[in-house]
């Protein structure tokens, strides 16, 4: 079946849901759902229950869609996020976001948990994302273009909304939140760097890696969606400190949540 055919029957089958018109998207990073709890009038939608929505085969982690309002906006919250280490194909990463600008939505708020490579960040420091460079090794738009989507050649001037960036800058100084900036540099996983994987990716211009979102931005970006990201620095790259493991990933987001929800909340109010 066309990939347009596929995109109109998942986004009819969310609107019969009662989704109206959502304006905002949010894709949330490992450890940083939590925020989906808060959408008020929620109406969830299991993956599993939207025609050609990727559906994860691990038992107990079925995603959900939640459409309601959030900082008095309209949002579609993607609960649970689609990887490719996972083992689904890149199309399959992708086709959420497809479906979020079905449904209209033109505003992308991404966020990841990403391990720092700059050596002036710390663990819990959030990352505002001004750049990023895609090393997965492939590209989400590899194949024939879906013209009524966007371009064959996608400009990548710009990514990540210059707008938002201001805003989420001036959100961050009102709320007294501390907030770097850097290149987010997305790799597939799911092993962690090596050490010298890490000190190339710092040669390359990455001040943070992870395993999520690059692909993601480049097929919000065809079909021409604003994008803003927010890394949560989770642990310093390999080798920069002496082991990593998920728990540690897992033990910062908590640790930072509380004032990356109240982030979120007020960046969601301002886009
Ligand atoms: N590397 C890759 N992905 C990650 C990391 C990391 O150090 N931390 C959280 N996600």
């Amino acid at each position: 079946m066309e990939l347009l055919q596929q995109l109109q029957e998942a986004s009819a089958y969310i609107r019969q849901q009662g989704v109206k018109n959502p304006e905002i998207g949010l894709i949330l990073g490992s450890g940083l759902g939590e925020i989906a709890n808060e959408i008020e009038d929620a109406i969830a939608i299991s993956y599993s229950d939207i025609p050609h929505f990727p559906v994860s085969t691990v038992v107990g982690h079925d995603g959900k869609l939640v459409y309601g309002t959030l900082s008095g906006r309209s949002v579609l919250v993607m609960s649970g996020r689609i990887h490719y280490y996972e083992g689904y194909e890149m199309q399959e990463v992708i086709f959420p976001v497809r479906v979020m600008k079905q449904l209209g939505i033109e505003k992308l708020l991404l966020t990841n948990a990403a391990g720092g490579i700059n050596y002036n960040f710390t663990p819990g420091d959030l990352m505002m994302i001004t750049d990023q460079i895609n090393l997965t090794g492939t590209n989400p738009l590899l194949g024939k273009n879906c013209d009524q989507l966007g371009p064959r050649f996608v400009d990548m001037n710009n990514t990540f909304d210059k707008e938002y960036q201001v805003m989420a800058r001036q959100t961050a100084l009102n709320l007294n939140i501390h907030l770097q900036q850097g290149v987010y540099l997305g790799v597939t996983g799911p092993t962690y760097e090596t050490p010298a994987e890490i000190r190339m990716f710092r040669t390359l211009g990455g001040d943070a890696v992870g395993m999520s979102t690059v692909s993601e931005v480049i097929a919000a970006r065809h079909c021409g969606m604003r994008i803003l990201g927010i890394s949560c620095i989770t642990n310093l790259g390999s080798g920069m400190q002496q082991t990593l493991d998920h728990s540690e990933v897992v033990a910062t987001t908590q640790r930072v949540k509380e004032t990356f929800k109240t982030f979120v909340r007020a960046l969601v109010e301002n886009m």
